[in-house]
């Protein structure tokens, strides 16, 4: 009796104890402390992007050792592991933002952010161009910044392959705005399908989900659709129920190229179950208004090429680089033979240009572009210029006491400042020990439908592959566990309970 009534009041003393922890840390979140003022000797550090890369480097920077300029037209994180989620409502778009003005005022020393785009970057004057893209206009849109140091974590833009066609008629997802435009066209081609007299070929284009690219991408979308199908779009809206159908579209012989093989295989047998249609070793070469036209080899080896009447025509085939980078590759000689995006050495500066860094999806280091890789170096790259403003406090520190022993008065001085300068000289030797850029691979995930997942896991040496229902319920809790913070936690599964409890909302907005 006794231990339980201890185990009772242990319990009972955590709970509070969370609480009170819990109301504490929304206290502080809501009631930011005073920042220090940027210091206008300290170099400034200009990071362009808001996404994985930048933020990951902006958590964890001491900001009271530089001037900390960030410049990005999107004043949001945007978690994307769950943007295709967002596609079909299970998930509201706002539960997977996070406000860059909240999180930068948490910082110790404040950071300037300017919603603008860099649409030059003069890496030999050290000066970024920016342009505000935004709908209102003040009287001043363009500008300049200058920089000591510069993190370009742009990410990169949608790989179209200059197919004709795509940029007009098909849907990326992306972004936010990517996610409610394809929610929108989804509702709207089962309205227009169902309107007064339509015909059945017009029922059938209107109700075809083509979704060309077989990446993690393409596959976690198609996945989401036909789950949206089987559990709301069927019950609310039965006359569809015959016509819709998802079809995903892939160049290559398989899709989820980067999987172990019976992950591949496993993908492609629940796709069958779930009636998605998966048509690999086909190339869209052509896209109209309301069909692709699809090359493919047909049994005899002869090359065919098919027109597929669409609906919804969803494009994920990769990336491809920004403008803005593309332009600065074109002005650093070192830069001239890379295709993918700034080629960066294992400290991640830019090839061929000095002070100049490069993370993420616009960097090549010979890792795959993922918000992995882009988190990592972001990390990397906070500890490095932690360690730099350390190193140069230290060289500083260094100087002062060298002049000190230049014009100490006796022998005995002298000697005490060579101790100190001798400790000094150790911990700035410690400092400058930090290794190159190492990325840890953790695994991939993805999603499949029908509360379905894959995973690829790194396991101490070797790999551990699964898929299935427990892998959806480690793909679930691997990704709240990694969304920013608590408020988007804690919205993303009040979305997950509400698309539970209540269904999808099938209205078009
Ligand atoms: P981004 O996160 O794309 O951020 C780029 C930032 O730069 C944005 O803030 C943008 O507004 C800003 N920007 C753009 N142009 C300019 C400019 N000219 N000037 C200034 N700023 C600019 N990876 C995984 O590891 N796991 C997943 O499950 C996963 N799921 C994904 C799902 C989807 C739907 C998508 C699209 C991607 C997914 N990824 C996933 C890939 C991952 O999102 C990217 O690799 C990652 O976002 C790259 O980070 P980044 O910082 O380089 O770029
Ligand atoms: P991707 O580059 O991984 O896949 C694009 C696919 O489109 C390729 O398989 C390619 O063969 C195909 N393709 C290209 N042109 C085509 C055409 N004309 N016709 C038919 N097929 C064509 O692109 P994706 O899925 O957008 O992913 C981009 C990056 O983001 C990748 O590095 C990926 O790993 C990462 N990501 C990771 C996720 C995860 O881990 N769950 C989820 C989404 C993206």
């Amino acid at each position: 009796f006794r231990v339980l009534r201890f185990l009772w009041r242990a319990t009972y003393i955590s709970i509070l104890g969370g609480l009170v922890y819990g109301s504490y840390g929304i206290y502080l979140n809501r009631h930011p402390g005073e920042q220090a003022e940027p210091d206008p000797t300290k170099k400034t550090l200009v990071v362009l992007g808001t996404g994985w890369g930048s933020v990951s480097l902006l958590k964890k920077l001491d900001t009271e050792n530089y001037n900390v300029v960030v410049i990005s037209p999107r004043n949001y994180f945007l978690f994307t592991p769950l943007l295709p989620s967002c596609t079909t409502g299970t998930i509201e778009h706002r539960s997977i933002m996070e406000p860059i003005r909240n999180f930068l005022r948490h910082k110790k020393a404040a950071v300037k952010y300017y919603e603008a785009e860099a649409t030059k970057i003069d890496y030999e004057k050290r000066i970024v161009y920016i342009n505000d893209e935004s709908e209102i206009k003040g009287a001043t849109t363009t500008n300049e910044v200058k920089f000591d140091m510069l993190v370009v974590g742009v990410g990169a833009e949608n790989a179209t392959f200059g197919i004709p066609g795509v940029r007009e008629h098909g849907c990326f997802l992306k972004e936010v705005s990517d996610a409610q435009r394809i929610r929108k066209r989804i509702m709207d081609c089962c309205e227009t399908a169902t309107f007064k007299d339509q015909s059945p070929e017009e029922i059938k284009r209107l109700l075809h989900m083509v979704v060309v690219g077989g990446g993690p991408t393409g596959v976690e979308f198609a996945g989401e659709l036909q789950d949206f199908f089987e559990n709301d779009l069927r019950k609310w809206i039965p006359e569809i129920a015959n016509n819709f159908h998802v079809t995903l579209v892939e160049a290559l012989p398989q899709v989820l190229p980067m999987f172990s093989k019976n992950l591949i295989d496993y993908t492609e047998q629940t796709f069958k179950e779930e009636t998605i249609e998966i048509r690999t070793k086909t190339m869209v070469k052509n896209v109209t208004e309301k069909y692709i036209e699809a090359e493919y080899t047909d049994a005899a080896g002869v090359k065919q090429l098919d027109k597929i009447p669409y609906g919804l025509l969803v494009w994920a085939t990769g990336n491809a680089l920004r403008p803005v980078v593309k332009d600065l590759m074109s002005q650093i000689p070192a830069q001239k033979d890379s295709r993918r995006g700034l080629v960066v050495n294992e400290y991640l500066v830019v090839k061929g240009a000095e002070n100049v860094w490069a993370i993420g999806d616009c960097a090549i280091a010979n890792y795959a572009p993922t918000a992995q890789v882009a988190s990592q170096e972001g990390a990397f790259l906070a500890r490095l210029f932690n360690q730099m403003a350390k190193t140069d406090e230290i060289q500083e520190e260094l100087s002062l006491l060298s002049e000190k022993q230049a014009v100490a008065a006796n022998k005995e001085l002298r000697d005490g400042i060579f101790g100190d300068i001798k400790e000094l000289q150790k911990r700035l030797r410690r400092v400058k020990q930090m290794g190159p850029f190492e990325y840890s691979h953790q695994g991939s995930l993805a999603y499949i439908g029908s509360e379905k997942a894959v995973a690829d896991i790194s396991w101490f040496t070797g790999n551990l592959a699964s898929g299935g229902q427990l892998t959806y319920l480690f793909w679930r809790s691997a990704y709240l566990s990694m969304c920013f913070s608590t408020r988007n936690r804690v919205l993303v599964i009040m979305d997950w309970m509400k698309s539970y409890v209540f269904g999808r909302d099938v209205s078009r907005e």
